[in-house]
This record gives C-alpha cells, structure tokens and sequence, in this order.
C-alpha cells in the first residue's frame, strides 16, 4: 500500500449507475423531486367547548390544548379560519350534572353543541363545522351508546344516534361524525339526515377505530376518565386487526358515508393506506390525544424537536394516502405555514 497524506479515501470499485442521493444534493432539487404536501387545506383542528362564559381552561394531559367557551371558541374559530384552516371537530365538555344513562343531554337543542354551532355560524360562515355523534360526553357511564345491565345495546343506540345528527344539522352542522362505532349507524343517519331535509350534510365515518389507550387524554379532556366504566371493547376495534378495518369501511361506504376516518393514526398507518386503495374515498386520519400528548410531552422536556417532530409526522399521514388530518397541532401548523415557514 503506497503511503498517502490525503484523508481522502481512494475510489472504490464501486460503479454506480443509481445514485439516488443525487436528487437530494440540494435544498432545490429536494423540493422539486418531493412526492407529497403539508398545507393549511389538509387540517382539521378538534376543539373542547364547556360552559360559562369568557375562559379557557388548561387540559393537563395534552400541554398547549384548552377547553374554551362558546364565546371564546368563536375568536379561536375566525383565527382558524384567517389561517386558512378549513374545518373544526367540536367536542363538548358536558357538566356532570347534565350526564344521564340515558344521554338525552345529547338531544338538547340548546346543547353546547348546538350553541357553539349556532355562534360560530353566525360569525365564521365560511369555516366548516364537523360535529361528533356518539353519547359519550353525554352519558353517566361514558360509554357511546345506551347501556343495559353491562351491555351496549345497538339498534336502541342507533335510534338516538340518529336524532342527535338531526339536532347537529339543524343547528348548522356541515358533516356529520359519527364516533359510536355502533353497526349500522351510518345507513339509519344518512336516512334520517335526508328525511329531515338535510341532503347536503355530509357524513365523515369512523370508519376504522380501534379501541384504544392513546384515548386517554381525551377522555381527561371531556371530562369521561373517571366516569367511564370497563371499556370499549365490544364495539370499537380490536389493535390487532387488520381486515376487519375494510370491512368495516366497505359498510360505512356502501351506507353512504362520504368519507371515511381512521383512528387512531399514526399507529395506524397502514390501515390508512389499505383504506384509501380499497375505496378511494376521501380518507382521513385523527392523530387522537395520546399521540398528541407523546410529541407534546417529549417536546416540552426537551427530548424531541417539537416542531420538526409535528411536521415529521403530519406529513408522514400524507404520504400513507390520508386526504387530511384531524390535529390538535392545527393551529401552530397552520400559523407556521402562515408566517411562511
Ligand atoms: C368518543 C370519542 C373519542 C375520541 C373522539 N371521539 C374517545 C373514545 O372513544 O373514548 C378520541 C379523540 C382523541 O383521543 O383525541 N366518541
């Protein structure tokens, strides 16, 4: 071996005709050889609304996210929209004295749901409103249906299901969200959304959700985490299935869904991609409160780039195929992305 000063190595062998890393030698070629998008379009930002007047209340379990009231929610709403936001998820926090076995509290016009909707219409008329229908907020035992010596019952479920889509409608719900996982629901609401008058209302279905831990702040959010008794597990998915979740969401297309949701996401990736190449539907996925509150959290302590760790994975969301993505991170994205970033 002849002695050498260079450090550099000598050339290999090596004869390459692909050298992939060529398209990325530049921030410019990078960008234009890149296969996917993040903008304002794709998201969709979940929202708390609770009673009272001028607050916002901190939600421990996911740092940075807060429960606001109506008035409150409708500033947030024409922030969302200046930055191009398209549409809002709005849960309610329900006050305990409001829950029953029942969850009639879910068919009060006069609901937070129904004023929230009302309030942000008639303010931020151009910003889409997504409603979620389950019983949830609104039960004593925090489960999605109507509850009869420990089981869920369905078809009584789904009567309800379906009156409380009518009561979102009318106060000026644009899509409907059904979150139950109860069979059947979508067919019966399409008909009882139609029969109402409200042909144009669409329908996103849960189509694939798996009952899930990385609920779990969520239910802290809604105040559900200390009422709810067991689990979920007779009517969302179990983790460990995979064609369950075509069949599900060929249910919810031929019933008439307009588009489908997965939950949660990015654990779930993989049933986002078979969804949207079996069905071709707009297809959405929630990256739920756990994973928020996993990144947020990592973040907050320094651990992870909390910025680039939002992108990362918002964008790994479009590459799986999802049309958009239901996000807490909305807001900050879209304000980045605003602020041309
Ligand atoms: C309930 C509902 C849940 C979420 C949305 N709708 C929780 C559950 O099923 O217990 C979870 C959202 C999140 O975790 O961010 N109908």
């Amino acid at each position: 071996m002849p002695h050498t000063t260079s450090a550099r190595p000598s050339p290999t062998s090596l004869d390459l005709v692909h050298r992939p890393r060529r398209n990325r030698k530049s921030d410019w070629t990078r960008r234009l050889v890149r296969e996917n998008t993040l903008t304002q379009d794709d998201l969709i930002w979940p929202v708390f609304v609770m009673a009272g007047e001028n607050k916002r209340e901190a939600i421990p379990s996911m740092p940075g996210v807060e429960r606001h009231t109506v008035d409150q929610l409708v500033r947030a709403a024409e922030n969302a929209a200046k930055l191009g936001i398209p549409a809002l998820a709005l849960f309610p926090y329900v006050d305990a004295g409001l829950r029953d076995e029942m969850g009639n509290e879910a068919l009060n016009e006069d609901n937070l749901i129904c004023k929230a909707l009302r309030a942000i219409k008639a303010e931020v008329p151009e910003l889409g409103l997504i409603t979620d229908v389950a019983l949830d907020p609104y039960t004593s035992h925090g489960h999605d249906g109507l509850m009869e010596e420990g089981r869920i019952l369905n078809d009584e479920t789904v009567e309800v299901l379906v009156r409380q889509s009518v009561v979102q409608a009318q106060s000026g719900a644009d899509v409907i969200a059904p979150s139950d996982m109860m069979d059947g629901r979508i067919g019966a609401i399409r008909e009882g959304l139609d029969e109402a008058g409200y042909q144009d209302v669409q329908i996103m279905s849960y189509a694939a959700k798996y009952a899930s831990a990385f609920y779990g702040p969520f239910r802290d959010a809604i105040g559900t985490a200390k009422t709810l008794t067991g689990d979920k597990r007779t009517y969302q998915m179990d983790p460990a299935n995979g064609l369950e979740a075509l069949r599900e969401a060929e249910l919810d297309v031929n019933e008439g869904a307009d588009m489908l949701m997965i939950k949660p996401g990015l654990p779930y990736l993989d049933i986002v991609w078979r969804v949207k190449e079996a069905f071709g539907l707009p297809t959405f996925a929630y990256q739920v409160s756990g994973e928020y509150a996993m990144l947020e959290g990592a973040a907050r302590n320094g651990w992870v780039d909390g910025e680039r760790i939002m992108l990362e994975s918002l964008m790994a969301f479009k590459r799986a195929g999802a049309d958009g993505i239901l996000t807490y991170f909305a807001p900050r994205v879209a304000e980045m992305m605003a602020a041309g970033r």
